[in-house]
């Protein structure tokens, strides 16, 4: 049984998806069994709570910086002997220690069709309106392994998503989020906890 980790910042919606996933018995092989929110009172602890997963709160603020913060993570998820860190709207950047510690374990879901709209500066709200902008007709989500590059890891799963007319940036994020995102997650989470993943370089083989 893989012991999963969800860090989150925000509403958790994609930390809903998972935990219904699990109810509905979606995760074979996997746990969730803690939530790490780096945001005090973020509605996704709500959502733990009312599932009944453990939650905790690190803040970066009772730190001294970024390597000591990301230390502290490091141990509270040792400590749980967790086996898989999902970063569920997590907007906090890692440091190289801690993607060491979780080698090729630490997957991360990213509102957009990745490489376009990623990296440095796009998260949430941001990808959309750049997409927007830059008047593509299609976007999707990626989830993706995590290494030290921004956006950079193996890809494990895209799914496209159409952009229609009159689309805000809030109205697009909702179509992504119930099309793309809250599929692909769980299905990426399931198909690591049964082992299914293989890295190989930057690319990602899917075993039967
Ligand atoms: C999601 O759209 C997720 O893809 C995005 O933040 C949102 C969190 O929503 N993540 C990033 O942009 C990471 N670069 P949620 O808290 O409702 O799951």
């Amino acid at each position: 049984m893989t012991k999963i980790a969800v860090l989150v910042s925000g509403g958790g919606t994609n930390l809903q998806a998972l935990l219904d996933a699990q109810a509905r018995g979606d995760i074979p092989n996997g746990e969730i069994a803690v939530v790490v929110s780096n945001v005090p009172g973020a509605y996704a602890l709500e959502r733990a709570a009312k599932a009944g997963v453990e939650d905790i709160t690190v803040r970066k603020k009772d730190y001294p910086d970024t390597a000591a913060f990301c230390a502290a993570l490091v141990e509270e998820l040792q400590k749980r002997d967790i086996g898989l860190v999902v970063l569920a709207g997590f907007l906090s950047i890692l440091d190289e220690h801690f993607v060491r510690c979780f080698e090729n374990r630490i997957i991360n879901i990213h509102p957009s069709l990745i490489p376009a709209f990623c990296g440095k500066g796009f998260y949430g709200l941001t990808v959309h309106e750049r997409a927007l902008e830059r008047g593509v007709k299609v976007t999707g989500a990626t989830v993706h392994f995590v290494n030290e590059g921004a956006d950079e890891g193996p890809i494990i799963l895209q799914k496209a998503v159409d952009i229609l007319p009159g689309d805000t940036p809030e109205v697009l994020q909702k179509r992504v989020m119930e099309q793309a995102e809250w599929k692909l997650l769980p299905q990426a989470v399931a198909l690591f906890c049964q082992g299914k993943l293989k890295v190989e370089g930057r690319r990602v083989d899917i075993l039967p």
